[in-house]
């Protein structure tokens, strides 16, 4: 916690990219072309939408990755620190920023490219970054990087009793010396149905079911189910960013409350087009769930 303001530290080691949204009525098939109604740069990333979601939510993050030294980088890295967000180990190297391709249909259902530039060279974390992640409450975590970037990473998180936070996502099998050193992993209904047999482990599981909201199940067994508030859903791109987020920055208040801050910050973030653009402060958040 911060000696000034009581708000969780949290190190987001994570995918920084500028997302190219298009919105469309219908998705094309294989060889058509269809018109399509708005496009937009945003910027994006899993981990970059994390990290600002958890900084909106009241934490106070420093985030570890990489931008490339192309026309993207800069907007890239003022959306982070128009944000707060500390980027003082965000590196610049050499080739292109990461980009995702999304398409956004009239139900506000996504479809994402990502393609890795800038966050496939996070293959080195140095003793900054290592000191960094020793001194958080948490280490965020997706899978926008290397694996064996974030494997390193929890386990230097876990010797230190930093909380280690892992979104899964884009789902791969997770190597075991990963998954030991998860404490919570927060990931949705689909990517579960693929990485079940690797959290059995893993003490607090955490699974977002869309419109439905989410379920947790605790180290004892505990379950639990948090409903989501009902909102006019424009765009669900960057959603589970925002849950994530806000669950991250609110964990120290125990399990239910994070998951209904989580579950308001998600619902809200899908009001609004774009995955960083829509992520909502800690006010909006507490609106919501007052209004509940
Ligand atoms: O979760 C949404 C994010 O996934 C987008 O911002 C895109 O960049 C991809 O990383």
């Amino acid at each position: 916690m911060t000696a000034e303001t009581g708000a969780p530290v949290i190190v987001v080691l994570g995918s920084i990219n500028m997302d190219l949204v298009t919105t469309t009525a219908r998705r094309p098939v294989p060889g058509e072309t269809v018109v399509g109604m708005e496009f937009v740069m945003v910027p994006g990333g899993k981990g970059a939408n994390q990290a600002i979601a958890a900084q909106r939510a009241g934490a106070a993050v420093r985030f570890l990755g990489a931008v490339g030294d192309d026309v993207c980088a800069t907007e890239l890295r003022r959306a982070l620190t128009d944000s707060a967000v500390a980027v003082d180990r965000l590196r610049t190297v050499t080739g292109p920023s990461g980009v995702a391709t999304i398409i956004v249909d009239r139900a506000g259902e996504n479809s994402i490219i990502v393609v890795g530039g800038a966050n496939a060279r996070m293959t080195e974390l140095d003793g900054d970054d290592l000191a960094a992640i020793a001194a958080a409450d948490i280490l965020l975590c997706q899978l926008e990087l290397p694996i064996d970037t974030v494997t390193a990473a929890a386990g230097h998180a876990r010797a230190n009793r930093t909380t280690v936070v892992l979104n899964p996502s884009p789902a791969r099998r997770l190597p075991a010396d990963l998954s030991a050193n998860v404490d919570v992993a927060v990931l949705n209904s689909g990517e579960y149905d693929q990485l079940r047999p690797d959290l059995t482990l893993v003490p607090h599981v955490v699974v977002t079911r869309g419109a439905a909201g989410a379920t947790y199940r605790g180290p004892d067994g505990t379950l639990r189910s948090q409903p989501s508030p009902e909102v006019t859903v424009r765009d669900t791109t960057g959603a589970g960013d925002a849950f994530t987020g806000a669950l991250a920055a609110t964990w120290h208040r125990g399990p239910e409350w994070a998951l209904r801050w989580a579950c308001a910050a998600g619902a809200l973030a899908t009001t609004k087009l774009g995955a960083s653009t829509a992520i909502p402060t800690a006010a909006e958040i507490a609106a919501a769930v007052a209004a509940e």
